[in-house]
């Protein structure tokens, strides 16, 4: 699959199969966001797999009980180690560096033929409980990962002109 094609057909999954993710097909995921560039090269995320059955059901309630999350084999934790630092241009470099590794395995599920959910709605402080996660190293994103059992509509997106600009705001 080409990488538009990838990005066309990812939809955000909230209904899942108990179908087991092979492991070959993680082991892929996980390489997509191994290799995602970072600022500095500095790779601070961290990944957590989460495959055990009571800690699925424990980030579930933290995440306000998000049906996707008990449902789906695994959950994926994404986080960050390290203080985040801020770039000259004001944003927070783990923040983006996390999101674009997110990004980038969310397109190879895709191409595995496997479903995710980009999770903000979390209590990070009960996640760091729950998986040992030290104080210092943020919990920026969960996604619910395995195969899907309903995919949804597309959701509409702004058209270019709307977002676009040439040589100037406007
Ligand atoms: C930063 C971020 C946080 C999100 N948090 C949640 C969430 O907590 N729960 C959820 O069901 N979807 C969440 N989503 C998914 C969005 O609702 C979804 O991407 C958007 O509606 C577009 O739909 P699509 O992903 O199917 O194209 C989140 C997406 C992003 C990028």
């Amino acid at each position: 699959m080409d990488v538009l094609s990838a990005i066309k057909e990812r939809r955000s999954i909230r209904k899942f199969s108990s179908k087991p993710v092979e492991k070959e097909k993680l082991n892929k995921v996980l390489e997509a966001g191994r290799l995602a560039p970072s600022a500095r090269n500095t790779q601070p995320w961290r990944f957590i797999v989460v495959d055990d059955k009571e800690l699925i059901q424990r980030l579930y309630h933290a995440s306000q009980d998000q049906h996707q999350v008990l449902e789906a084999p695994i959950a994926l934790v994404v986080c960050t180690e390290g203080l985040n630092r801020t770039m000259m241009c004001g944003q927070p470099s783990h923040t983006v560096d996390a999101s674009i590794a997110l990004s980038f395995m969310m397109l190879e599920a895709q191409e595995q033929g496997l479903g995710t959910c980009w999770l903000g709605m979390f209590d990070p402080n009960m996640v760091r409980a729950i998986l040992d996660i030290p104080e210092d190293v943020m919990v920026m994103a969960i996604t619910p990962l395995g195969y899907a059992e309903e995919i949804p509509e597309h959701r509409s997106r702004k058209s270019i002109d709307d977002i676009v600009y040439y040589n100037g705001y406007k």
